[in-house]
């Protein structure tokens, strides 16, 4: 599927309602599963991936129900799921399939689970290495790949303290809910500021849940294995709202207005790389929504006068899904921006250094590839080169060339661009309701 970008002629305007985020929408699903008592959802995305959680979870044993604006599920509880018919499809979904290896690790039976061409490619030792520490039977393919059978566990699963070799909260929640069915303390200490809405959703659910620093816990001794909640709003996704706020500062906005967007300092790393590049977006109605912080995100004025900043350390991994799209408003800003400890984008829905360098060489723009990161000469004159895009499948780099392409010379074409649908469907409609042209 291709997307055909015409440049912006007119500040972009209005308010987009951003679909829930996909990572809290997740956890939502999947931690109901094991709530003892029916959970309603309200403000769940439309995205494929967030599906792929919501088939898994029926198929071990939940029922999902609409009511009004709200999803009720009924979870099985900690001890009550089944083994599934047939293996589980996770799709383009590395959060469906690295967090139910943790949810599946203690369960008494066996489940494979497996996914498209870019989640066959990616990385699962990293979360099967703990897990089989924790005792659980764990296969993958020789190289490390899906397709993957988790279980049957024997045994209450050992708990173990596990320090991650890399920045991932999927590893880390992986564990954490194995820890759930370990006797004892399981603790896990990461090297950066991860997303922490695992912590945050499984704690409201009742879990033993403690936090340190960068080591959390989950101490099972005394408890009695039951996780109750009543419901969770899933506030809009920042990682798709960047891509709006990042064309509303390379085009100019009118006023573009995102309400209600979880700010959640693990994952506003890119709010704070755009203040540090001069970018300005501010933060209007700011709140508490259940166990996350939520804003209106606003643009306003003139395209941004923007200069070259460095992204590394921290920021990197609390700006991690939203470099492809940063490297496009680098693009725009006068000097050299550099990324660095970035050397995950190797391992998501693409290569994401690869893909990233790729896309901003289409658009004429000269950048380096570095082992961990890349570099982005940016000019803050003139318009990028109208370009032709290969996405590789990856949702991110298909958004963030369109993106691109509202501030190229004449029309750009994004191809293999259909994997948009597993984060943001509604993308190209929401670009179009501020004004720009986009079709396909
Ligand atoms: C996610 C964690 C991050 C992120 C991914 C979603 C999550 O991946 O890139 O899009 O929901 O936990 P890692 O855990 O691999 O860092």
């Amino acid at each position: 599927m291709k997307l055909l970008v015409q440049p912006a002629t007119r500040p972009l305007a209005g308010t987009v309602v951003i679909p829930g985020d996909k990572s809290i929408g997740h956890r939502a699903l999947l931690f109901s599963l094991l709530s003892a008592t029916p959970v309603r959802v309200r403000g769940l995305g439309d995205g494929a991936d967030n599906g792929r959680s919501a088939k898994a979870i029926t198929a071990l044993g939940a029922t999902i129900a609409r009511d009004g604006d709200a999803l009720v599920i009924t979870g099985t509880g900690l001890g009550g799921m089944h083994a599934p018919s047939e293996p589980i499809d996770c799709g383009n979904s590395g959060t469906t399939i690295r967090l139910l290896c943790g949810l599946l690790a203690g369960q008494p039976f066996a489940t494979t689970l497996f996914g498209d061409e870019s989640l066959s490619k990616r990385p699962m030792q990293r979360v099967l290495e703990p897990l089989a520490q924790m005792t659980a039977p764990v296969a993958a393919t020789p190289e490390g790949t899906p397709p993957l059978v988790i279980g049957p566990a024997k045994h209450p699963l050992r708990a173990i303290d596990y320090v991650l070799p890399m920045a991932s909260a999927q590893v880390k929640s992986a564990v954490l809910l194995a820890g759930l069915y370990a006797d004892g303390v399981t603790s896990v200490t990461e090297p950066g500021p991860t997303r922490d809405h695992s912590e945050r959703m499984l704690a409201y659910l009742g879990a033993p849940l403690g936090v340190k620093g960068r080591t959390t816990t989950i101490d099972t001794r005394g408890w009695d294995r039951r996780l109750a909640g009543t419901g969770f709003d899933v506030p809009s996704d920042p990682s798709s709202a960047a891509f709006l706020v990042i064309a509303a500062l390379l085009v100019g906005a009118g006023e573009v207005r995102l309400p209600n967007v979880c700010i959640n300092p693990t994952r506003t790393g890119f709010l704070d790389a755009i203040a540090a590049m001069g970018g300005r977006v501010l933060h209007d109605n700011v709140r508490t929504a259940g166990p996350e912080q939520v804003a209106d995100l606003v643009v306003r004025g003139p395209a941004a006068e923007l200069h070259a900043t460095e992204i590394a350390g921290d920021l990197a991994v609390r700006s991690i899904d939203e470099l492809p799209v940063l490297a496009i408003l680098a693009a725009r800003a006068r000097g050299t921006t550099v990324v660095r400890n970035a050397e995950e984008l190797k391992v998501k829905e693409s290569d994401r250094i690869a893909t990233t360098c790729a896309m901003l060489r289409a658009f004429g723009v000269a950048c380096e590839a570095r082992p961990d990161g890349f570099t982005v000469e940016g000019r803050a004159d003139g318009p990028l080169a109208a370009a032709r895009v290969h996405a590789e499948g990856d949702h991110r780099i298909a958004m963030a060339a369109v993106v691109g392409g509202l501030v190229a010379g004449h029309e750009t074409v994004v191809e293999d661009a259909a994997n948009v649908a597993t984060s943001y469907p509604g993308f190209a409609t929401a670009l179009r309701s501020l004004g720009a042209t986009v079709r396909g």
